[in-house]
């Protein structure tokens, strides 16, 4: 294992009925609250009115920023932080999936910094202050609601980036499973496929003498396996949804990442995709990872036959290592058909005109990826065989 720091400070609060507790986080009344939230899913669904209730009980003056974008988009962001520092917004409340959260982060340091909200993200200008905030998740699949990190698109200039710092952990999150009961089946679908991307990300690096975290990340990707047809087939099954909300916070929450070092390559590559043709993550990913295993595989061979055995229940009798491996990668694209994921750029009408694009848009920080070094060359030959 690599030495290591830990340190998740935010207060989780999961399971049927947790909204209640939201009263417990709220500012005194009078203090400002700004509701940040989507496209309206959390109308249709009724959360939007008990979160409404709840401030109102607690006499917070309520300001609201609707409309936040599947991969939210920095103008948004510019938008929600002008009304913190007009309104004198105490906290901000998240209710939503992912892009909400991360929109939220965006927002909660760009409250406290005085130039472009996109200096914050592009690394031009450190984060030295954040607005406290809070998140209602919807949605299973980022792990945003427990971790540090937010992606955040300019589509002006078709960039999107992943960016973080320690001020903009959730001070809380609630997870209630029923909250999940609406989220239709592609997106259920891209929120899985999401939850196991992580997991992979975690699992390959090359870190010696990590038997717990290899043993977390198989369970996890085990457990998302076996749940997921059977979610698929009853959207409202709380135990299901409970099963899965679970694991999407345990994928990305440092949980399985303690001292080791993962690749996060293809999450990189998927980031470029997605900010040129505007594609769920989600649905980039299980294109991309299978592709990014097949370019990579030399350089850990034996991490992929260990892969294939403890996640497929591949069986190694007889076959060489190599052979194993690739019996787990295709394991991992026969699953991700199966519940009908993508599997082909093309599924998203993308051909191989941009593929110099978003590769120059991956490689802007230079070669990246921790199990294999990746250039620009190994970046468009993943795209090429995703095509
Ligand atoms: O906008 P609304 O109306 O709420 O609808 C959303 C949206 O259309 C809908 N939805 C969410 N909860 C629902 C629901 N519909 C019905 N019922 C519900 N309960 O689902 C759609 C997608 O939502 P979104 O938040 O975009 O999905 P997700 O949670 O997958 O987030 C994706 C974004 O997160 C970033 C991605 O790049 C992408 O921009 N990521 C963030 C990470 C992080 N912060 O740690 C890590 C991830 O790897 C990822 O990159
Ligand atoms: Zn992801």
């Amino acid at each position: 294992m690599n030495n290591f720091t830990f340190h998740n400070p935010t207060q989780l609060h999961f399971g049927k009925g947790s909204l209640s507790l939201l009263q417990n986080e709220l500012p005194a009344a009078g203090e400002a609250v700004l509701l940040v939230y989507g496209g309206g899913s959390i109308k249709r669904s009724g959360l939007y009115d008990q979160i409404l209730g709840i401030l109102k009980e607690n006499g917070n003056p309520v300001h609201e920023l609707s409309g936040v974008e599947p991969n939210p988009r920095i103008t948004t962001v510019a938008k929600g932080a002008n009304i913190c520092k007009k309104e004198n917004i105490r906290l901000i409340l998240a209710a939503g999936g992912g892009s909400v959260i991360d929109c939220t982060k965006a927002i909660a340091a760009a409250a406290k910094y005085d130039g472009d909200p996109w200096d914050l993200i592009t690394h031009k200008a450190p984060v030295q202050d954040a607005l406290p905030f809070g998140a209602i998740l919807t949605l299973a699949a980022t792990g945003s609601e427990m971790n540090s990190g937010s992606v955040i698109t300019n589509w002006e200039t078709k960039e999107k980036y992943g960016w973080g710092s320690p001020l903009v952990f959730p001070v809380f999150s609630i997870l209630d499973p029923e909250f999940t009961y609406t989220v239709p089946r592609d997106q259920t679908i891209y929120g899985m496929v999401d939850i196991m991307s992580h997991v992979i990300e975690s699992y390959f690096n090359h870190t010696s003498n990590a038997p717990v975290q290899d043993a977390f990340c198989e369970a996890l990707l085990r457990t998302v396996i076996e749940t997921a047809p059977k979610l698929l087939n009853d959207l409202t099954n709380y135990e299901l949804r409970e099963t899965i909300l679970y694991c999407g916070t345990m994928a990305l929450n440092g949980m399985v990442s303690m001292g080791t070092e993962g690749d996060w390559a293809t999450h990189n590559i998927e980031h470029a995709v997605s900010a040129v043709y505007d594609i769920p993550h989600g649905g980039g990913l299980a294109i991309l990872f299978p592709n990014w295993m097949e370019q990579v595989l030399d350089s850990g061979v034996s991490r992929f036959k260990q892969f294939a055995v403890n996640v497929f229940g591949v069986s190694a009798e007889g076959k060489s290592d190599r052979e194993v491996a690739l019996e787990g990668i295709k394991a991992l694209r026969t699953f991700w058909t199966s519940i009908e994921a993508p599997s082909r750029l093309a599924d998203y009408d993308i051909d191989d005109s941009q593929l110099d694009v978003m590769a120059d848009k991956a490689m802007v920080y230079g070669p990246f990826g921790n199990f294999q070094k990746l250039n620009r060359e190994d970046v468009l030959a993943i795209y090429r065989r995703s095509l």
